[in-house]
């Protein structure tokens, strides 16, 4: 079928998450609101038999329905399955594998239903919800079933005997009190000691939980010619209620979570990269790392140093010219935020890898730029940045994200200025601290200016405004070789500016975040 003009919806905003490769798929359902659904039908407390055996009809019709589930573990209204490890069910997409497990599992829970319930009618429709989570090895997918029974003995245990203590007379609130702050051993004692019963006498299925899996049984299939039996080993579904934490099971059961086969070519699977979603724009936000260390080793001016500024608008521009993507760039202090447009298709969108590049040639940029703003500093350390990238579905959203990024700028350079000057006026840094707490833009605005005769407003306006570098349109003349004559050709120039970036810059500068491409 052609790909109609439409078909990229698909193609571009569907993510199918998959989940990572040779990894044991778990998928836990857990019964929503079964504690309303519970009490409208009347389960028995605090175990239902028949309510715990369809649920372990329905996890054993899953194991039949799904081949590659190769175990089931349940208590109470949740039910967790374990798929192999090197599962391709349904190419280990997430959404796929979680939807249909809940859906089968409620529809079997709902086709069962009269046959555990004859005589009493199904007044609500039941409904789960399921989670999937990856164990990587042996021992965390068995860490992760052992945790699941000990909460189910945890929970049974307190149940039982909060409801004997409760069919016994005492109201909720007692029982509950009564059982505050006691051991397992104290539960098994109050159960002995007050109501005659051992616990470990009830029923495996309550105390247990319950677990779903394939046993290999030896089967005769035919008898040879001298009528001896053929036997061989086949898978039959089994519902135990054993002791999963122990090594037994697991020693006797080798077969369940055997490792998957390596196959050619696996390894490749392992490179799950995320990629950013489409048509959204794109900051990559670089930081310098530990900047305070880094600038008093440099000996950098106070509160603003402005040839380290300039560094970083310079690595900046540069950023710019290497990735015509980057369509703005906002920088203050030790951060620099890049706006890639909304198309852009560079590294195809790659988180890892867009962060990777940028942090690393900015750094780069900034290193081999050193000498050019510092001539007379050696560069003592290595400088380090890190990168985070976040995603803008709507322009305004960017416009928001940049306001804020220019209003930290402000407040923090309004604050240092004040905080430095006092300092350099002889007070303590904790003192300069004490006397800025709590103080307003105004106040501030109003120290500077009666104490130190500033106006803020005059100060540099790439420490107020931070700098907003972007593509101008320029005209240059070029003269054609062996012609007199010159001739007028269109470039772009990155251009540094200082100014607030309110709608007004918007208007006057449209075609820098213009969805239609410059170049
Ligand atoms: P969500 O899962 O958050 O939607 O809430 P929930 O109401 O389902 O509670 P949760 O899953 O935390 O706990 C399961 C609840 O189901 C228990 O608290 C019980 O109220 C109820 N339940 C499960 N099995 C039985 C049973 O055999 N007998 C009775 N009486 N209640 C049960
Ligand atoms: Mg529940």
């Amino acid at each position: 079928m052609a790909n109609s003009e439409y078909e990229y919806v698909k193609r571009e905003f569907e993510f199918d998450r998959r989940l990572p490769p040779s990894n044991w798929i778990v998928v836990r359902i857990d019964g929503c609101h079964f504690h309303r659904f519970s009490k409208i039908h009347a389960f028995e407390k605090p175990n239902d038999q028949n309510a715990l055996r369809l649920m372990n009809a329905c996890a054993t019709a899953m194991l039949e329905k799904f081949p590659d589930i190769v175990f089931a573990y349940g208590v109470s209204d949740e039910y967790s399955f374990v798929f192999r490890e090197d599962t391709e069910f349904y190419h280990r997409r997430e959404s796929k594998i979680l939807s249909l497990c809940v859906s089968y599992f409620t529809s079997v829970y709902v086709m069962k239903w009269k046959d555990f319930f004859p005589n009493k009618e199904l007044k609500e429709p039941p409904y789960f919800d399921a989670r999937a989570v990856c164990y990587p090895n042996f021992k965390t997918i068995r860490d992760y079933l052992a945790w699941r029974q000990v909460d189910c003995h945890v929970n049974n245990q307190y149940n039982t005997c909060f409801w004997m203590l409760v069919k016994s007379g005492k109201s909720e609130q007692e029982a509950q009190l009564a059982l505050k702050g006691t051991f397992a051993k104290d539960k098994n004692e109050l159960l002995a000691q007050q109501f005659q019963i051992n616990y470990d006498d009830e029923p495996a299925m309550f105390r247990k939980g319950s677990s779903v899996y394939r046993e290999k049984v030896e089967k005769i299939v035919k008898t040879d010619d001298y009528e001896d039996p053929i036997k061989r080993t086949r898978l039959v579904l089994k519902e135990e209620h054993v002791d999963i934490i122990g090594p037994e099971f697991w020693q006797n059961h080798q077969h369940i979570l055997r490792e998957g086969k390596f196959q050619h070519e696996f390894v490749k699977k392992f490179d799950i990269n995320h990629m950013l979603p489409p048509c959204n724009w794109i900051v990559v936000r670089i930081n310098a790392c530990q900047f305070d260390q880094f600038s008093a080793i440099h000996s950098f001016d106070k509160p603003n140093d402005a040839a380290a500024l300039r560094l970083m608008n310079a690595a900046a521009s540069s950023m710019m010219e290497q990735y015509p993507s980057i369509a703005f760039g906002y920088g203050f202090g030790n951060e620099y935020s890049f706006v890639l447009h909304e198309k852009t298709e560079l590294y195809q969108r790659r988180e890892s890898l867009l962060l990777s590049s940028f942090s690393s040639y900015f750094t780069s940029l900034y290193m081999m730029k050193w000498k050019e703003f510092f001539p007379h500093k050696e560069l003592m350390q290595p400088p380090r940045f890190d990168a985070e990238a976040v995603c803008y579905p709507k322009l305004k959203l960017l416009y928001e994200y940049l306001s804020w990024r220019q209003a930290e700028c402000h407040a923090g350079n309004q604050y240092n200025t004040c905080f430095w000057m006092l300092v350099k006026s002889g007070k303590g840094e904790k003192e300069a601290h004490e006397i800025l707490k709590g103080t307003l833009s105004k106040d501030k605005n109003e120290l500077l200016f009666q104490q130190f005769q500033m106006n803020y407003n005059n100060e540099p306006a790439m420490f107020r405004k931070g700098s907003c570098i972007y593509r101008q349109k320029v005209e240059e003349i070029a003269n054609i070789e062996g012609s007199e004559n010159s001739t007028r050709r269109e470039g772009w120039d990155v251009k540094v500016d200082h100014v607030d970036m309110g709608s007004g810059f918007w208007r006057k500068h449209s075609w820098i975040l213009s969805t239609s491409d410059y170049n």
